[in-house]
């Protein structure tokens, strides 16, 4: 079952990031982010881009209702396209929001400025990025971005081979694949 494998040592686990409206916005800066994400092997599973509706972001961010920014980061978030990546790795929660460095961009300037939010983040509000903070988190919000995505089916058929490898990342299909024979020059 996922729920008894997701975390269990040595398999990969998975995490949902989110790409925010202010760095979709910039081609070079999503690319940047993009590659990030291939740089520190970071495994693409799934991967959309879409206008995220006002409701489901205001559920998506439910625990923060009543927080005094929580109008705004929903009306935010919902102000223009987003991108949604399934990313698998064993450590997959904790290397994301590593690489995203501190939610609060004067933070991230100062503490980890070679972050993604250190280098692109604007305001505490247009902070380039999302990422769950565990992996029951991750679980549920994956299952909001991509509802026909089955935990228990990609661990008992998917994470086994990606795991094994060799992986290579399949640029048309924007996610990695399971090299069968040579990869595709
Ligand atoms: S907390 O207190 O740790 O739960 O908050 P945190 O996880 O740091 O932030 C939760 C999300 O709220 C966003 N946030 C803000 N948005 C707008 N304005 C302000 N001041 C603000 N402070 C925090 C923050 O970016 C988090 O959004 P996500 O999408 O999870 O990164």
């Amino acid at each position: 079952m996922a729920a008894l494998r997701r975390g269990a040592p040595g398999l990969l686990q998975l995490t949902l990031a989110l790409i925010k409206p202010d760095a979709v916005a910039h081609p070079l800066i999503l690319e940047a982010i993009h590659q990030q994400i291939l740089s520190h092997q970071l495994l693409i599973v799934r991967a959309r881009d879409l206008v995220w509706g006002r409701e489901a972001c205001g559920r998506f961010y439910q625990e923060h209702a009543g927080r005094f920014f929580y109008q705004r980061l929903v009306e935010f978030m919902a102000s223009g396209p987003i991108r949604a990546y399934i990313l698998a790795h064993q450590d997959a929660v904790r290397l994301w929001r590593t690489l995203m460095g501190p939610t609060q961009v004067f933070r991230a300037r100062h503490a980890a400025p070679a972050s993604i939010r250190g280098s692109f983040g604007l305001t505490d509000t247009r902070n380039t990025t999302h990422g769950s903070d565990s992996v029951v988190a991750a679980s549920r919000e994956i299952a909001a971005f991509f509802p026909d995505f089955s935990e228990q089916r990609w661990y008992q058929e998917e994470e086994p081979r990606l795991r094994s490898g060799p992986v290579y990342y399949d640029v048309e299909g924007g996610v990695h694949c399971v090299a069968r024979g040579e990869p595709p020059a």
